[in-house]
């Protein structure tokens, strides 16, 4: 499995965006270096600023190798026609993302100080439509400083938005908060910032992944579900601006940055945690693979071969259907839940799709060919609703998800007119 699956779905997502990429004094400069090479990979054009100390931690050569441009440090840097760096560098940008962004950093742009380039052009940005987006990193007693707390309030009140910080292993060889955020996750933050946002004040609910039928205490029944569609799911609509609860079966994922995650194992622990977080939900969508069935009776130690070659006679009960659950409960009833529910098909797709929609009583469906897309990282889509059929060709499960959003929150706000 990629590491960083998240990292590679992302080709082109930045295409058109200039970012300014800001560094101020921190050993994460190493971090920003990678940065700044998925920015280019999405896309992006990159302006690099650096401050005095970041050159002490990363030179600006290897910052122009990487973003195919002269990097600027200097405020009197002669360069352009009118010497003013400033302006120029931050007229020019979609956003501006100072990642590492130091202590020393935050604290000036609190104070509004303009000693040097990087501060200067962020003072100097148009507020209103350049935004600010900070990635701390610092050891872990300076995170938790009242003073940089202080300030992180502040920067964020004056308009900055700040991307993490993470838990874990410091340069200075501590344990806690502080670090910076990987690259990719940083990445991650800002094609979400960046995305149209549909479904702001929506709360979506979404299952994913197989669920696991327990036989004994190391046996169980599952199937080949990978969980990536339904993950890619909750980024799209986590980007879309909802706030998004995932409860997720037993799968080899990272989790989406921004969405709530709920580990389950069995089906009926999938139907519990759904059920329990549907009552505030708008939004349920169902991509997880349930097993239909469970064993009837699951042994308390381990089913042993006696030797007589006799094989265990295993019978099964029905798992509760939860995507049906939810379509019938009164609010999904009433039209403040809206249901989506997905078929993996081996044949007849739409007729199969429209069969299985009204059976489970939701406004839309969702189908596709099963075999032909578990694990894979690409699908092709059937929408079949009120509308009429809709589909989304063959595409990666990343764009599929986003395609998928937009269909949603066009029909959720079509309900709402
Ligand atoms: O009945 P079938 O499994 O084909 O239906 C698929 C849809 O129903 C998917 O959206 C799946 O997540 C959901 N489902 C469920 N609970 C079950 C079985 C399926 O939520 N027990």
């Amino acid at each position: 499995m990629n590491a960083n699956p998240n990292a590679t779905a992302v080709a082109g997502e930045l295409a058109g965006r200039h970012i300014v990429l800001g560094l101020s004094g921190g050993a994460a400069c190493f971090k920003a270096a990678e940065f700044c090479r998925l920015l280019i990979k999405a896309g992006a054009t990159v302006q690099v600023v650096m401050t005095e100390a970041a050159c002490q931690f990363i030179t600006p050569v290897a910052m122009q190798a990487l973003s195919g441009r002269p990097v600027y440090v200097s405020q009197w840097d002669a360069r352009p026609d009118n010497n003013m760096a400033h302006i120029n560098l931050s007229r020019e940008a979609d956003a501006i993302v100072v990642a590492p962004a130091s202590a020393d950093f935050i604290a000036q742009l609190v104070q509004g100080r303009a000693g040097e380039l990087l501060p200067l052009m962020c003072l100097a940005r148009p507020i209103h439509r350049v935004p600010l987006l900070l990635g701390p990193a610092m050891n872990r007693e300076m995170w938790a400083h009242p003073a940089t707390q202080r300030n992180l309030r502040q920067v964020v009140e004056d308009g900055a938005t700040v991307l993490g910080v993470a838990h874990g292993d410091q340069a200075c060889g501590e344990f806690g908060d502080g670090r910076m955020l990987e690259a990719a996750e940083l990445l991650e933050e800002l094609i979400a910032f960046l995305a149209p946002k549909p479904l702001l004040g929506q709360r979506v609910l979404i299952t994913a992944g197989p669920t696991f039928e327990a036989i004994d205490p190391v046996r169980g029944i599952t199937n080949l579900s990978s969980g990536k569609m339904g993950f890619a799911i909750a980024r799209a609509a986590r980007e879309a601006g909802a706030d998004v609860t995932l409860i997720a079966g037993p799968v080899h994922l990272p989790t989406p940055r921004g969405v709530r995650r709920v580990d389950v194992d069995s089906a009926r622990n999938m139907h519990a945690a759904t059920v329990a977080h549907a009552h505030d939900a708008h939004i349920f969508i169902a991509t997880a693979a349930v097993a239909d069935w469970r064993p009837a009776t699951q042994a308390e130690h381990k089913i042993k071969k006696d030797g007589s070659g006799d094989v265990p006679q295993m019978a099964f009960v029905e798992n509760p259907d939860i995507l049906a659950d939810i379509a019938h409960s009164p609010r999904a009833q009433s039209g403040d839940l809206y249901c989506v529910g997905f078929a993996a098909e081996s044949q007849d797709l739409q007729a199969n799709a429209q069969a299985k929609r009204a059976r489970k009583g939701v406004p839309l469906l969702v189908a596709n060919i099963g075999p032909a897309t578990f694990g894979k990282d690409d699908n092709a889509l059937l929408l079949v609703d009120d509308e009429g059929v809709t589909e989304l060709p063959r595409a990666s499960k990343r764009l599929l998800a986003q395609q998928l959003v937009q269909e949603i929150a066009r029909r959720v706000s079509g309900l709402d007119a």
